[in-house]
């Protein structure tokens, strides 16, 4: 069931919330979705973000963190997390970052069917890599 739209939050990405992006990002149930693997500890993750907290968001669901998505040097990223997936928390992520970051470009893996799916019903362009 699609979350309401009351209960969705975006919020900025500050330092209460290093640690959820970090894990989920390293969360082996969406690697598939990100063309890099990750491994990064909270000392890196720390120095990543004192350097690029603002170009990131979180989202809340009922004020519980489901998601993220940035855009750094262009590239915007985003991922939510498998228990709050395929709820609308991507595609109100997508929309929420496209504002802000309106000449950001999506680079999708071809087989990243939720991804696409994901781009396009946010009405963003799609950059496919192999
Ligand atoms: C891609 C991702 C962020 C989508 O988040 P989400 O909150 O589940 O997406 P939404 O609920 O907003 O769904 C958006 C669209 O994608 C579709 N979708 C979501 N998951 C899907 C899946 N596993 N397979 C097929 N379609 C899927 C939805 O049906 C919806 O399409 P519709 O509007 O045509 O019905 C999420 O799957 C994820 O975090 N994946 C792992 C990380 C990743 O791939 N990140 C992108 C790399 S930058």
């Amino acid at each position: 069931m699609k979350v309401a739209d009351l209960a969705l939050k975006l919020v900025p990405c500050t330092e209460p919330y290093w640690e959820f992006v970090r894990t989920l990002r390293m969360d082996e149930r969406v690697a598939h979705g990100f063309i890099e693997k990750a491994n990064i500890t909270p000392e890196q993750q720390k120095k990543y973000m004192e350097i690029h907290w603002s170009a990131f968001f979180i989202a809340l669901v009922d004020d519980v963190p489901a998601g993220y998505a940035g855009c750094v040097d262009g590239d915007i990223r985003a991922c939510v997390h498998p228990d709050f997936q395929r709820r609308g928390v991507g595609v109100f992520l997508m929309r929420e970052i496209m504002k802000r970051f309106p000449n950001g470009i999506a680079r999708v893996k071809i087989d990243n069917k939720a991804c696409q799916r994901m781009v396009a019903a946010s009405g963003h362009v799609i950059h496919h890599l192999i």
